[in-house]
């Protein structure tokens, strides 16, 4: 990976180390690139050439997520953000009082609120506790004992600690009891690889605006297409009707793929945008990625570590990703945080941590820059 050229994508580098792609991350060029292109169509034509240039594309990114996950086109939605993805889950089962939904004490609130809001239905939600920042997979497997349980929601990885959840195992877990796999992928799409079906995840939503480089407002959910049946939309507009090309007809019947999720206008320039982060991350190669951001978190945690910080990252192998949280002394996160960005290194306080996220373009002298800065 020519890390010089791939700098030259993200013209941030030249202002700052940007280690909070966990948080917002800045975009590439790559998808400036692809804005650019919508908003000149938008400006010189309007909607002269909708379907040849608007919905080409919006097709064109529905293919480039699903190669990303290794899916079909058809089990792949746009959606607004990842609380929306895992809201049409939440919204979209057909719950019977008396069930449960598992998580965890580490999930970002995204994947909290919307099982807890299905109290009023009788849907209990069991959140299961966290040790040292990572969920035992034990403590999965004995809540999965009770049969009520129909859904676990989890998040790829861990947004405080960074610890990496084994889609592999879970997934494996929910298949033998019959439970449903729900996961917040926001943490690790773009990052790290992610294959859902060989995982044994049902759905899955992410926005673009971290990892995978892109901006907010419009992201991915992917629904296994043995599921699409099973999860009722819960707005039914124009756009998720069988033909929604017929403006003529009142239809009942609903698209089959996962267009069915997408009731009205999508975020056409928000689409744009993914499609030119997309492109830059599967060239790239999603495992040539991880290799390199893998290895930039192992040198910042051996920096931290060498150094006398406290690492809260769990560092087990399989367990690591891109996120490294630490504490330097008894320092208030926030107040080292505040440290790094007046020495040019952006990262934030999370879950009483620093947590640093760096992607595939930073360099190891901006690591060496956040260690020598917290002296
Ligand atoms: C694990 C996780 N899930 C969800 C979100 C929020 O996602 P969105 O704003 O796309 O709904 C975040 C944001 O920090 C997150 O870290």
């Amino acid at each position: 990976m020519n890390v010089q050229r791939l700098r030259s994508f993200f013209p941030v580098t030249r202002e700052l180390a940007y280690l909070n792609h966990a948080g917002v991350a800045p975009i590439s060029t790559r998808a400036e690139e692809a804005l650019r292109r919508y908003a000149q169509e938008a400006t010189r034509h309007g909607a002269l050439h909708y379907d040849a240039v608007y919905d080409a594309e919006v097709e064109r990114v529905r293919d480039r997520a699903a190669l990303l996950l290794g899916a079909r086109r058809e089990e792949i939605a746009f959606v607004k953000n990842t609380t929306e993805g895992l809201g049409l889950v939440a919204a979209g089962l057909d719950w019977r009082s008396g069930d449960q939904v598992v998580t965890c004490d580490l999930e970002y609130p995204s994947n909290v609120h919307p099982w807890q809001a299905l109290r009023a239905q009788g849907v209990e939600t069991i959140l299961l506790r966290g040790e040292a920042g990572r969920l035992p997979i034990g403590r999965v497997a004995e809540a999965l004992e009770s049969r009520r349980v129909r859904l676990l929601a989890l998040s790829s990885v861990e947004f405080g600690s960074g610890a990496r959840n084994d889609l592999d195992a879970l997934g494996g877990l929910c298949r033998e009891r019959g439970v449903l796999f729900c996961v917040d992928a926001i943490q690790s799409l773009g990052c790290l690889p992610l294959r859902p079906e060989a995982s044994g995840v049902d759905f899955l939503a992410a926005d673009g605006h971290k990892w995978l480089l892109s901006v907010e407002g419009c992201g991915i959910f992917y629904c296994r297409r043995g599921l699409l049946d099973r999860l009722r939309p819960r707005i039914v507009g124009w756009r998720n009707v069988a033909d929604n090309r017929d403006f003529d007809t009142y239809q009942s019947e609903l698209q089959e793929s996962a267009v069915r999720f997408e009731e009205g206008t999508p975020n056409t320039p928000g689409i744009f945008a993914l499609g030119g982060a997309l492109d830059l991350i599967l060239e790239l190669g999603i495992d040539a990625i991880a290799a390199r951001v893998l290895g930039l978190t192992d040198l910042l945690a051996d920096g931290l570590a060498e150094r006398g910080a406290t690492v809260l990252s769990p560092r087990a192998p399989g367990e690591t990703s891109g996120i490294v949280s630490f504490r330097w002394g008894d320092e208030a996160p926030e107040r080292t945080a505040a440290r790094l960005r007046r020495a040019g290194v952006f990262c934030v306080a999370r879950r009483g941590g620093v947590r640093a996220s760096p992607h595939f373009y930073n360099e190891e002298a901006e690591i060496a820059g956040l260690l020598a800065a917290l002296d």
